[in-house]
């Protein structure tokens, strides 16, 4: 196969997919190609077939600075964490400003997840909240970072998010409302449920614990 023939394959597929994303996908839409049919299981399954071109001369490479605006996770220990400080005080006007309106003024009126629990587990699920079900505070930054408000993600800054997070955690009994969080302090916050996870080494299969 050519080079052209490879491309020409590709587009294919993707016009194939786009149709199917946008209308209910009928399996009978592609059913006039079967050879390309063929060609397209064999890439959606990880295999390309054998004749395939290595390079479909498109694309190109991603630069540092484009990986580097999406290198933001923020690791249990603290890894990822950005420079940057906010008070209990400061997030309280964050929370008031981009949270109150879905999670509610105490936290725990929100839609699905509660910001604010202590209470033990009872019966499996219980009632979990931030302060009875995360093992480490570091990862509400990555994660209100990249998900929250779930109408703007993306849109706080980094004080803005030690800020709201040293709100959550006040609210929560575990940090003083004077708490100022920045890349030293977070990570020693110690969530009083760290114990109740272990590391999971499940291996696949049925196993259940
Ligand atoms: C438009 C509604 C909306 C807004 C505004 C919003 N959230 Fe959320 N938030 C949600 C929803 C819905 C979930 C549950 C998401 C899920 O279950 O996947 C959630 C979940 C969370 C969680 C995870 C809680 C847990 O225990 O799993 C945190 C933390 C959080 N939000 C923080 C914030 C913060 C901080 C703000 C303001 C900066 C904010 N949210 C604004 C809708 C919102």
């Amino acid at each position: 196969m050519s080079r052209f023939d490879g491309a020409r394959l590709t587009c294919v597929t993707f016009v194939v997919v786009a149709v199917c994303a946008v209308a209910a996908c009928d399996p009978g839409v592609s059913a006039g190609n079967a050879e390309g049919d063929g060609q397209a299981d064999a890439v959606s399954s990880g295999q390309l077939p054998a004749n395939a071109p290595s390079l479909f001369g498109f694309g190109s490479p991603a630069s540092a600075a484009r990986v580097a605006l999406w290198d933001i996770d923020v690791r249990p220990d603290g890894e990822g964490l950005p420079s940057g400080t906010g008070t209990a005080a400061a997030g309280k006007q964050v929370y008031e400003m981009y949270c109150i309106a879905c999670h509610g003024p105490t936290g725990n009126e929100g839609p699905n997840d509660r910001l604010v629990g202590m209470e033990p587990w009872g019966d499996w699920p219980g009632t979990r909240g931030i302060g009875n079900y995360w093992p480490y505070a570091t990862t509400l930054f990555d994660y209100i970072r990249k998900a929250m408000p779930q109408n703007a993600p993306g849109s706080l800054t980094a004080d803005q998010t030690y800020a709201v997070i040293a709100y959550i955690l006040s609210l929560n009994g575990l940090l003083s409302a004077d708490a100022v969080l920045d890349a030293t302090t977070l990570p020693a916050v110690e969530m009083p449920m760290r114990d109740r996870f272990v590391p999971d080494d499940r291996v696949g299969g049925p196993s259940i614990r």
